[in-house]
This record gives C-alpha cells, sequence and structure tokens, in this order.
C-alpha cells in the first residue's frame, strides 16, 4: 500500500508504580552481598519502582496511554489501533492490547501485543507507523508496558538489580506533513544468541537434552553488555547516516534503552555522539525494558528537555536478541 500520509507523535505519557526501590533494599530487605556503592557505580541506578498489589502491565499502560491521550487532544472513541509492547503481560490471553481497550472504553479496534523485549516499544511503533502511514489508522496507540519485578529471582543479585515497572505511551496521528513525526526505523533480530536475556512464561516446557527452563528471568550480564555498546554504537552510526539522506542536520537528543549508564557511556565514546544531547534517566528507575524508551521521552518532552520540533534518535537493544531505532521529528 502506498504511504499516504505522515505518522505524528501527537501525544505522550507515561505512569510508575508507586513503590520505591533505593538500591539499599537489596541489602536490608533482600539479604543480598551487594551495595547502594556497587550498583550505582557498576550500572548507574540508585534507585527502580517495584509494581504493588493491583499494579499490573495493563494498569500501567492504562494509565500511561490516558495521559497520552490528554496530552494529545484525542479521546479513546478517536482511535483506530492500539498496540502494546511488553514481555509481562498480565495474562499470555487476553493482550494487554486488549486490556488497555477495554479499561479505555475504545471502539472494537484492532488491539495487539508485540514480544521484543527492551525493543518491544520501538517494534511497536514500526507497526503502528505502518498502519498511519497507508491510512488504515488515524490515531494509533502504542504503549510499552512491564512488571518485570514479578519475574525476577530475588537471590541472583547479577540480575535483579537492574530491572524496574513501569509504562510508556504515545499517541501517533495522521499527518499530511511527511517531514514531521516518525521519519525512519530499523528493526533487528539474531534469535541465534536467544540463550543470553531469557524471560520464562508459565507454559515453557523442559526440550530433551537442553538445560532446563528457568524460572525467573536469566541474563549473560558481561555478553549482553558487550552486544549492548556494539548494537548502540551501529545503530547511532546508521541513523546518523539515514538523517543526512533525510536531510535533517543532526539531531537535538538521543534518547536510548536506559540499561546502564556503561553501556552508555561507551557507546557515546566511539561514536563521538555528545553526551549533553543524551536523555537518561535509568538513576531513578532502573532498566523498565519495553517501557523505557517511551517513558525517558514523555518525561524529556514533560520537562522540556525536548521540545516540538526537535528531532529526536530513539535506539534499544535487548532479548531476542533483538535491537531497533526510529528517528522522529516531535
Ligand atoms: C550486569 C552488569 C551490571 C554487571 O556488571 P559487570 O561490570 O559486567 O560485572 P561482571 O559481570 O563482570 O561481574 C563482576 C563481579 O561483580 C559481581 N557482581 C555482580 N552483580 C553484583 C552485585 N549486584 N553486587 C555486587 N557484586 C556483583 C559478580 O559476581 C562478579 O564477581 P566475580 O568477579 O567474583 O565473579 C553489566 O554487565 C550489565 O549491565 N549488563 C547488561 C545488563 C542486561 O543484560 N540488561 C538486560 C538486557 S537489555
Amino acid at each position: 500500500m502506498a504511504e499516504m500520509y505522515g505518522v505524528a507523535v501527537r501525544g505522550t505519557g507515561s505512569a510508575l508504580p508507586t513503590r520505591v526501590v533505593p538500591n539499599a533494599e537489596f541489602t536490608t530487605r533482600y539479604r543480598l552481598d551487594t551495595s547502594d556503592e556497587w550498583i550505582r557505580t557498576r550500572t548507574g541506578i540508585r534507585e527502580r519502582r517495584f509494581a504493588g498489589p493491583g499494579e499490573t502491565a495493563a494498569t500501567l499502560a492504562s494509565a500511561a496511554s490516558c495521559r497520552a491521550l490528554t496530552a494529545a487532544g484525542v479521546t479513546p472513541a478517536d482511535l483506530d489501533l492500539i498496540v502494546c509492547a511488553t514481555v509481562t503481560p498480565d495474562r499470555m490471553c487476553p493482550s494487554v492490547a486488549c486490556l488497555v481497550q477495554a479499561a479505555l472504553g475504545c471502539r472494537t479496534v484492532p488491539a495487539f501485543d508485540v514480544s521484543a523485549a527492551c525493543s518491544g516499544f520501538l517494534y511497536a511503533l514500526s507497526a503502528a507507523t505502518q498502519f498511519v502511514k497507508t491510512g488504515a489508522a488515524r490515531h494509533a496507540l502504542v504503549a510499552g508496558a512491564e512488571v518485570l519485578s514479578r519475574a525476577l529471582d530475588m537471590t541472583d543479585r547479577n540480575s535483579c538489580i537492574l530491572f524496574g515497572d513501569g509504562a510508556g505511551a504515545v499517541v501517533l496521528s495522521a499527518t499530511p506533513v511527511r517531514t514531521t513525526g516518525v521519519r525512519a526505523v530499523r528493526l533487528y533480530s539474531d534469535g541465534t544468541r536467544r540463550g543470553l536475556i531469557e524471560v520464562p512464561s508459565r507454559v515453557t516446557v523442559p526440550v530433551p537434552g537442553e538445560e532446563p527452563p528457568p524460572t525467573h528471568v536469566l541474563l549473560a550480564g558481561r555478553e549482553v553488555f558487550r552486544f549492548a555498546v556494539t548494537r548502540m554504537v551501529e545503530l547511532i552510526q546508521e541513523a546518523e547516516a539515514d538523517a543526512r539522506e533525510l536531510g535533517i542536520a543532526g539531531f537535538d537528543a538521543l534518547i536510548p534503552h536506559q540499561v546502564n549508564q556503561r553501556v552508555i557511556d561507551a557507546a557515546l565514546e566511539t561514536t563521538g555522539f555528545p553526551a549533553e544531547k543524551v536523555v537518561v534517566n535509568l538513576d531513578r528507575y532502573g532498566n523498565t525494558s519495553a517501557a523505557s524508551v517511551p517513558i525517558a521521552l514523555d518525561e524529556a518532552l514533560r520537562s522540556g528537555r525536548c521540545k516540538p520540533g526537535d528531532t529526536v534518535l530513539l535506539v534499544a537493544f535487548g532479548g531476542g536478541l533483538t535491537w531497533s531505532s526510529a528517528i522522529v521529528t516531535l
């Protein structure tokens, strides 16, 4: 189908659980052999949010979506499509997107989930962009929501300190202007390296001759660190080339997946991307997987760090393995 419309980011929103978990809690409450100092210096994280009773991927996604709709001046009845990215859905069925559709009181529009771990939001953004571009949807809601705290092994200091819960959302709207909104997207996967990050489901079964499936989030941290830096460098370099082709003078901000300050610093060092243009909130939220990029985007807009007209580069990488980027003029 022909590309008929530009895809404007009309509004953003985010929602975080109320419970704040400072680094110190891993020693006091969870009795781990770690320290605030180790976590801060090795990751940049100071605290994260963990979902409490009644908070789920769907409730957080719904709250973030309400805020995005209000910011966009779009009503739930205006939406033609809902896409949610998550690897921690309330249930495998119904999807979080269907739960959001019901919670917001939308029409019986298409609603589905996307599973691409920390790249999930950009995969979902890409899917929704295709609908809006071709005229199949005028207004689309895209959310990333996770409650990874419920899948963590709280005795494993290598993984449980890294993650937090939350949700972010954007409303995309068709516009006749082609030089705004979602300008370019790149998506990648490499399933041969699936073992580096795993989030099991209740229906995960053992495969004869293979290691038994994990019961919690499983992470090969050091390998993922190397993968994350390599991919982040590639994504930035590719996006800079894409931007030149699109006639974009440069990026006003880089909003990376909030994985580890050292991953971000290493990628900046190699690419020479200016550190002052990078939006970081991992100190407060840790790694919220599919929610990390849309939460950071929402905070950047609300705080005035980014403003309408700015062109931002979004990059993400994670389980699958998957990696992805988007160039967006706000
Ligand atoms: C996990 C991560 C923080 C570990 O940092 P690192 O500098 O690579 O640390 P290492 O894995 O080399 O471990 C160094 C030592 O610290 C220890 N360590 C790990 N976690 C610790 C913690 N929370 N507190 C104290 N010590 C810890 C390790 O056991 C290891 O000890 P050893 O040398 O005696 O074996 C880092 O690799 C990372 O951020 N990786 C990517 C995260 C990720 O996978 N995110 C999800 C996908 S996007």
